[in-house]
């Protein structure tokens, strides 16, 4: 079986979010099982040519409504995959991947570039799997193709994978012919509302919809978490699936991590401590193992839940914590973070920056790993936080709920500690329900640990469950 993954983003070649880290960890945990699965990006001028040994295939030409578009076709393998690039320098050399003023031109000619070089690399999948609205349209190309009776595409079936419905790819109608060259046929099936919504369009004309957990899948059909798709959503519901992320265990591996002090596994965790205390030491915190650390890296925004922090702040660090935040987002929540931060410099760390490496050195050393998020696709951090062996407590929704099992101290079965309900002190509750097992339950917290360790949130199984879906369609 052969599919091509068109995304926005992939680690380790370019990576904003979790879409990056999922596109660069599910095709080889595919190819693991047999599949044949390729990955398709556009070439950012950030993308690092020489280190990963892209090179220059061909060029073809792309029609796109009123123009003829130029598109290099780029081509490397990194860990046993096929990746292949689309380039134009007018699209895709900018400082950023998402946010520009033509995003819609960009991400339709790399739609459509994306199905169209496959009979030039040869490869010439049967199901391409999209992600999020930035390649929706490759769903509407591809239809528009069979609509032609495209013999070459006229078999391929399509997936559409959605990591945050909140971003849906909204624009005016007027970009329906002149922007994307489609004609009015499509102007029912991309509509929604008074705008063209990509995502939409996508959901309704792909062979089947998969959300990245099996409860967001669910969520999505109510108007809370949808932001405005459920009557959609509703009507596709049989065609939508919910399959849980993994992560690449080969990355995120305390035993394996250069990023960190100390390397450590189950049996050496006296070693994440000596994290805690290195980390603890770089951040003039006070070093001491028996402070509960508090780790957090997110985006700082409000679906983060990062306003339910600074809300109870103070009552989180007068619990005898120490708390450290490491992200970049929304300005005004940066400002209040180092507003806590210059207020409680004894207890509080905030650093408001984007890295790798410091948010290893936080997996490592913390006790606790904080996610209030108000909706979660899936969230990779908390996967990320036990196997490092830190203790989620978690907002109980979407991928949280389905990867998180609340501690339960009487058979000992559970890795963190859960709220249900997206307010402040219910959140307080959690943390302090944690803080008593961390001081009082010196035991049961090592059980704990072990616990967060041992969950399996390899890619292995997710994978089946994606070549499940693929054959039911092929
Ligand atoms: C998005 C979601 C996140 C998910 C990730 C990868 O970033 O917000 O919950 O884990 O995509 O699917």
């Amino acid at each position: 079986m052969k599919v091509l993954f068109v995304a926005a983003e992939s680690a380790p070649f370019i990576k904003t979010g979790g879409l990056g880290d999922v596109i660069g960890s599910l095709p080889k945990a595919l190819k693991n099982k047999g599949i044949d699965a390729r990955v398709v990006l556009p070439l950012y001028s950030k993308i690092d040519k020489k280190k990963y040994n892209i090179k220059f295939v061909k060029y073809i030409y792309v029609s796109l409504g009123w123009k003829n578009i130029y598109c290099g076709i780029f081509k490397t393998e990194y860990k046993g995959v096929k990746y292949y690039f689309i380039d134009n320098e007018q699209y895709f050399n900018r400082n950023s991947v998402y946010g520009q003023f033509d995003d819609a031109e960009r991400f339709a000619f790399f739609s459509k570039a994306s199905i169209m070089i496959m009979p030039h690399i040869e490869f010439k999948a049967d199901i391409i799997n999209v992600n999020d609205w930035h390649t929706a349209m490759s769903i509407i190309y591809l239809d528009k193709l069979k609509k032609d009776n495209d013999s070459y595409y006229i078999d391929m079936k399509s997936v559409l994978s959605i990591h945050n419905i909140e971003f849906q790819g909204k624009y005016d109608k007027y970009l329906l012919g002149d922007v994307f060259g489609l004609g009015n046929e499509y102007l029912n099936v991309l509509t929604f509302g008074d705008c063209l919504n990509l995502m939409k369009g996508g959901i309704q004309l792909a062979d089947r919809v998969n959300t990245v957990s099996e409860t967001y899948s669910k969520e999505i059909l109510n108007s809370f978490f949808s932001f405005g798709l459920d009557p959609i959503l509703n009507i596709e519901n049989h065609k939508i699936r919910g399959i849980v992320n993994g992560i690449d265990y080969e990355i995120f591996d305390p035993e394996e991590d250069q990023s960190i002090y100390k390397r450590y596994n189950k049996k050496s965790i006296n070693d994440k401590y000596k994290n805690k205390l290195a980390l603890q030491k770089e951040l003039c915190l006070e070093e001491n193992i028996e402070i509960p650390l508090i780790g957090m890296v997110t985006r700082l925004t409000d679906q983060k839940g990062i306003g339910l922090i600074t809300e109870v702040a103070e009552q989180i660090l007068n619990m005898g914590t120490q708390l450290v935040i490491l992200g970049t987002g929304d300005p005004k929540y940066e400002e209040q973070l180092r507003h806590m931060e210059n207020m409680r410099h004894d207890r509080m760390r905030s650093i408001i920056m984007f890295s790798n490496q410091m948010s290893s050195k936080i997996y490592a050393a913390a006790d606790l790993y904080i996610m209030p998020s108000k909706s979660e696709p899936c969230g990779l951090s908390q996967l990320i936080a036990m196997r490092y062996g830190t203790i989620p407590v978690v907002h109980r929704v979407g991928g949280l709920r389905d990867t998180v099992e609340p501690f339960n101290i009487e058979n000992g079965t559970g890795c963190g500690f859960t709220f249900e309900s997206f307010n402040a002190y219910d959140m307080l509750d959690a943390i302090k329900r944690a803080l008593d097992v961390f001081y009082y339950e010196k035991k049961a917290w090592k059980l704990l640990i072990n616990n967060a360790m041992s969950y399996n949130s390899k890619w292995e199984k997710s994978a089946k469950k994606y070549i499940e879906m693929y054959k039911e369609i092929l």
